[in-house]
This record gives structure tokens, C-alpha cells and sequence, in this order.
């Protein structure tokens, strides 16, 4: 259609499904896929989160049938959040062999046999009273490095209970460095860390803090990013890469795909996106009310953050979208 020379129509390369399949660029698989999961302590049996449908706080026993699901389904790995019965200032039962996340990590690692990946979620705000993900200085801001020498010791016992990466959500500054050393020190040379490099302090967040029964009043804004900025996201990611972080992470998503398409350029180790709770949380209600194809909506928003440079993908349709990729094949 040009004037001058054949016509261009790259609508050749959509004429049928074979033609597009041969063409497509970007093919997301089950094993890049991470599904997040909820244990708390005390309950009887799972129990549904309203505002994040289809996902459950597990007990352990339901636990160890969602891992041997995850492992079914093909998908890569599982990460485990957890709640515990009572929270205090410091998050005490964070580092407790017998704390909830660590009983949760060893039912996991057991239910996986080895086909895989277990991760444990390495932060405090789920054992702490105020909510804050670190511990308190005496003005109530968070105080960064008297947090690092907790996560130390966290790490160590979510290493002991046999976790194979540890994911650190915290947004401390020094903080992989911090665990890397910890860990090192207690001869845990094996165990990974995923870093939640580029951590913006997100709306997208809030089923994920129903799920979590989260105590927080207020903010993160003296930690977690400023959606306005992506150098800084840039320079967290290759801050952490030197600190020794094994696998880089963006989070949330979607609204944050330029910055997972830079730092996926830069990036000398692997890199997650995480699809966040509220993001999940809007195609479920919309496809609830007949507004969206769920399904569809799923598959599409995962070969998005595939194809902007998402190794890894961490969502709550994780064993959904393992079933329909297969079943496309
Ligand atoms: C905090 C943490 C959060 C999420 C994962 N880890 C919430 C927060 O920072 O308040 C959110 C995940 C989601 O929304 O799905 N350790």
C-alpha cells in the first residue's frame, strides 16, 4: 500500500493459529510460575480471604496438599507467607524454629519432595504488633539497621527449617548484604535470595494485608518506593545485585512494566515481577460480574510481564495458568 514499493501486510504472520504460534515471540511456561501462599496459625481449617477469591489461609495439613498441587501442576515454586497467633514490637516469633512460617517452611519442603522450589517470605511485618516491616527506633520510625541484624537471625532459622530461597520484602537498605553474611556465617552457603529490589509502596497491596490480617496503621512510605520514580528502582536492583542477591525482583507488575523492562535489560541474575494481590484481585472481580474474560485476562496479563523481561512471575492464578497453558499445547 506504500507508493513505492510491494505491499507490506503483516497481518500474514495472524492468519491462523498454527501461523501465530510459529511466530509468537513470547511463550510464558508453568515452570516460571510462583504461587504465593497463606498459613495461619491456629485455624482448624483453610478459610477463604474475602477479597482475594479462590485464595485460602491454609492450616498445615491443607498447606502440604496445596504444595503437592503446586508440585502437580508443574509450577516452579511456592511462597509462603504466614500469620501467627500474636504479634509483639520486635516480631519475636519470626525467628522461632517453632513459629508458624518456619513449622509452615519444613511441612512444605517435605510435601515438595524435591520437585519444587520452596520460598519463604523474609520480612516482619506479619509478626509484628505495629505492622511495620522492621522494628521500631524510640521516635516509632523504623529503624533500618537494628532491622538487618533481625533479618539475620530470621534468615538463619527459615534456612534451618530448610527453605530454599528466602524472599526479602522488606525494603531495608544493606538488607541482602545483611542476610547473605548471616547466613554465610551459619553455613547456609546453599540457600538463595530473591530480592524485592524494586518495591513500590503500592494501593495494589491491600488483600494481600486482609490476607495477612495485617496490623499496619498507616504508611511505608519512609521504605518502600515512590511510584514516581524508576532510576531508583534501577539503582535498588543492581544495589542488591552487589550485595549478593541471587534473583532480582519488581513488584507490583503491571503498572510497573517500564521498570521491569529496564532492569530486565540491565540485569546480570535472574528477574521476578510479582502480580500483586490487588491486581489479581481486579480481574477476579471483574470477571466475577460477567465484565472480563478471567481466563483470558490471566493468560494476557502473564505474557505481558513475560515479554517486558519477567523471568520469574509470581501470581495467585499461578496453578490456574499452569493448567491452561497446558492445556493450549
Ligand atoms: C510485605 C509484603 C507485602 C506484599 C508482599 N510482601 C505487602 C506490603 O508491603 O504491605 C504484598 C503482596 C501482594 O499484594 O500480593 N512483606
Amino acid at each position: 500500500m506504500t507508493a513505492t514499493g510491494p505491499d507490506r501486510r503483516p497481518r500474514r504472520m495472524r492468519t491462523h493459529a498454527p501461523m501465530r504460534r510459529l511466530v509468537a515471540q513470547t511463550r510464558p511456561h508453568r515452570a516460571s510460575l510462583v504461587l504465593p501462599v497463606f498459613v495461619r496459625a491456629g485455624l482448624e481449617a483453610p478459610r477463604d480471604i474475602d477479597s482475594l477469591p479462590g485464595v485460602r489461609q491454609h492450616t498445615l495439613d491443607s498447606l502440604a496438599g496445596e504444595v503437592r498441587a503446586a508440585a502437580e501442576a508443574g509450577i516452579g515454586a511456592v511462597m509462603l507467607f504466614a500469620i501467627p497467633e500474636s504479634r509483639d514490637a520486635t516480631g519475636t516469633e519470626a525467628c522461632d524454629p517453632d513459629g508458624i512460617l518456619n513449622r509452615a517452611i519444613a511441612v512444605a519442603v517435605a510435601a515438595a519432595g524435591g520437585e519444587l522450589v520452596v520460598m519463604a517470605d523474609l520480612c516482619l511485618d506479619e509478626f509484628t504488633d505495629h505492622g511495620h516491616c522492621g522494628v521500631l527506633d524510640q521516635h516509632g520510625a523504623v529503624d533500618n539497621d537494628a532491622t538487618l541484624d533481625v533479618y539475620g537471625r530470621m534468615a538463619v532459622s527459615q534456612a534451618n527449617a530448610g527453605a530454599h530461597v528466602l524472599g526479602l520484602s522488606g525494603m531495608m537498605d544493606g538488607q541482602v548484604a545483611a542476610v547473605r553474611m548471616a547466613l554465610d556465617d551459619a553455613g547456609h552457603t546453599d540457600t538463595s535470595l530473591l530480592a524485592y529490589s524494586a518495591k513500590y509502596a503500592s494501593a495494589f497491596y491491600g488483600p494481600f494485608r486482609d490476607a495477612v490480617e495485617s496490623s499496619l496503621d498507616g504508611d511505608r512510605l519512609t521504605y518502600q518506593m515512590d511510584p514516581a520514580n524508576s532510576r531508583e528502582g534501577l539503582l535498588e536492583a543492581e544495589l542488591d545485585q552487589i550485595e549478593g542477591a541471587d534473583m532480582v525482583m519488581v513488584k507490583p507488575a503491571l503498572p510497573y512494566l517500564d521498570v521491569l523492562a529496564a532492569v530486565a535489560a540491565e540485569s546480570r541474575v535472574p528477574v521476578a515481577a510479582y502480580h500483586v494481590s490487588g491486581e489479581y484481585a481486579q480481574i477476579e472481580a471483574a470477571a466475577e460480574r460477567g465484565w472480563l474474560d478471567r481466563r483470558a485476562a490471566h493468560l494476557e496479563v502473564l505474557t505481558a510481564i513475560t515479554r517486558a523481561g519477567a523471568d520469574i512471575v509470581v501470581t495467585y492464578a499461578a496453578l490456574d495458568l499452569a493448567a491452561w497453558l497446558e492445556a493450549e499445547r
